[in-house]
Formats: structure tokens, sequence, C-alpha cells
């Protein structure tokens, strides 16, 4: 039985038909995201893997979402999609426990009789640092931490995936592989590796039915809804990583087109297509979520 979102929830398309030639391709009043049955690992619930959990159980995909140490958020999260007549449940992972993960990935297939869809929106706080500025050993964590870890998870994740024939992969990585920007080496140079590692994976295991996707996003707010509330929640900054900190957001405000920070859940919304049917001919690809910012 395919899942369906409610009319309310669906992504609508914008023309009536679209014309390729002599083929006509139907889109009648919309786009509605079809899952298979099982379901949908999202580690790291943050804020965007929190978006990425309340879409898919709004589009009635049971969802297991891991936090490392922010239990109460988590419980949060499982209680909202709980309320809105999803199914839900949080694990404690860190992913530097590589035998942990893949008791949580072995343990989703086995609860949900499927795994078919696995998240990676997790990574640590970030320092705003330059290279010259950036001791060895603190790069060294974040590789561990960011890049490692969603190595592990999808290590782990694609022969469950593989046994329940097929599915999806996305990663949450950032623009800032594209457009430099200065002090932000800790959130762009592990991230790097996770989007190579999708690449990698997209052309390793095309051939067992699994799809990998990365999601560059740019800025998206979680302590300002525009730029007039960065600057001023910047400009009351004070410590040691205040300038730097301002200078990073200046910087990211003037590449981004659209004039203001994109939300979680326009995220959200690039996750839950990636894990549908309806993205089942995509795979390897680099979709960014960035309000123009890599133009
Ligand atoms: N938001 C943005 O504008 C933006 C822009 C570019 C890139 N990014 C990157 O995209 C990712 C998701 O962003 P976000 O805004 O959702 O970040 P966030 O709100 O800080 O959430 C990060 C999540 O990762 C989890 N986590 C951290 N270390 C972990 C570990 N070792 N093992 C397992 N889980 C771990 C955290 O768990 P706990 O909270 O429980 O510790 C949290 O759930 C992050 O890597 C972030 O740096 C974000």
């Amino acid at each position: 039985m395919k899942r369906q979102a409610p009319a309310s929830q669906r992504l609508r398309g914008r023309r009536a038909g679209v014309s390729r030639g002599d083929v006509t391709l139907p889109s009648p009043a919309g786009v509605a995201l079809t899952f298979p049955e099982g379901a949908a690992l999202i580690v790291g619930c943050g804020n965007i893997g929190g978006a990425a959990a309340l879409r898919l159980g709004e589009a009635g995909v049971p969802v297991v979402l891991t936090y490392r140490g922010n239990a109460r958020r988590a419980r949060a999260l499982v209680r909202q999609i709980q309320a809105r007549g999803g199914q839900a449940r949080a694990h404690q992972l860190d992913l530097l426990q590589d035998a942990a993960v893949g008791r949580v990935v072995r343990d989703c297939a086995r609860d949900f009789g499927r795994l078919h869809s696995v998240v990676y929106a997790a990574g640590p706080p970030i320092p705003f640092l330059r290279v010259r500025d950036m001791p060895p050993r603190t790069l060294e964590r974040h590789l561990l931490a960011d890049s490692l870890g969603c190595f592990r998870l999808f290590h782990h994740a694609i022969p469950v995936l593989e046994r329940g024939g097929g599915g999806s992969l996305t990663a949450i990585v950032t623009m800032a592989n594209y457009r430099a920007i200065d002090t932000d080496g800790l959130s762009a140079i592990p991230k790097a590796a996770v989007e190579s590692l999708v690449r990698q994976v997209a052309a390793e295991e095309a051939a067992a039915g699994i799809r990998a996707n990365a999601v560059p996003i740019g800025w998206v707010g979680g302590f300002a809804s525009s730029f007039a509330e960065a600057r001023a929640y910047t400009a009351a900054m004070t410590g040691p990583e205040a300038p730097a900190t301002r200078a990073l957001m200046e910087r990211l405000m003037s590449f981004i087109r659209m004039g203001r920070p994109g939300t979680a859940q326009e995220v959200g919304n690039i996750v839950a297509f990636l894990a549908s049917e309806q993205a089942s001919y995509v795979t390897g690809c680099v979709i960014a979520a960035d309000g123009g910012a890599i133009l």
C-alpha cells in the first residue's frame, strides 16, 4: 500500500501538463508524495532534522529520530508527530559509537518491517576559525564526528536498505563548499567529505536500488527569521567569537539572493521529496536550499 500525504500537504505543480516532444507528462492538480511501507531514520533532530522528521511524519511515514544529548527536544518532536497522527520514536545515538550506529539502523528495519530512507542531519556545533588558527585536533574531532559519523551511518545502512529492496540516503551539507566563507572551515571541510561520500555511494549502489543525494544549505534561520533580526542578534553578542560571527553572518547575507534566511520547513520539504517515490530516478544529485547563495 502506498502512503499519500493529505491534499493540503501536497507539493503543487504549476502547470496542468508538460510537453516533451511527442510525450506529454501528466501532471493534473499537483504532485503527491508517496512512500513505500517501512520507516525513515533521521539522524540528528536539531533544526533541520526536526523539520524533516515532522514533514515525513505528516506524510504518514513512521519516523525514528536520533539525538546525541538533547533528549528533551527529541521527545517533544515525537509527541508533536504523534499528536498529528503519525508514528515516531527517538533513540540516543552518538555517531562516534560504530556498533551503536549499526544497531539503531538494524533495529529500525526489524521494528518497522523495512527501513527505506535514512537522513543524515547531524553535526557538532561549529566554532568559527580561520585555518591558520584551527588546532589540528579540533579539525580531527569534527572530521570524526561529522565525516566519519556520516560514513558510519551510510556504511551500516546500505546492506539494510538493500535487504528491504532499496531506498534513499540523504545528507545535509553546506553551500560553503561552493562559495568559501572565511572562518567556516570546520563546517565546510568535513561536509565536503560527506558530499563526496554521497556521490561515491550513489555510483556504487545504484544497481542495488539505493539512491544517495546531498542538500547543501545556506543559512536556515534558527535564531532569526530575517536579516534585520540576525543583525540585531549578532550586534548584541559579546565574547571572543562575536566579531568573527558578525563578519561571517554579513558575508553569508551578502550571498543570499533571496534576501532572507531559509526555514527548516523548506529544507524538510526537499528531504521528504528525496525520500519519496517521486524522486525514484534522482541519485548522486546536489539539490541546494540556499536562497541562491551559490549563484
Ligand atoms: N542551520 C544552518 O543554517 C546550517 C547551514 C549550513 C550547514 N549546516 C549543518 O547542517 C547540519 C544540520 O544543521 P542544524 O541546523 O539542524 O544543526 P543543529 O540544530 O545543531 O542539529 C545538529 C544535530 O546533530 C546532532 N549531533 C551532533 N553531534 C552528534 C554526534 N556525534 N552523534 C550524533 N548526533 C550528533 C545533535 O544532537 P544533540 O543536539 O542531541 O547533541 C543535533 O540533533 C549541521 O551539521 C550544521 O552544521 C547548518
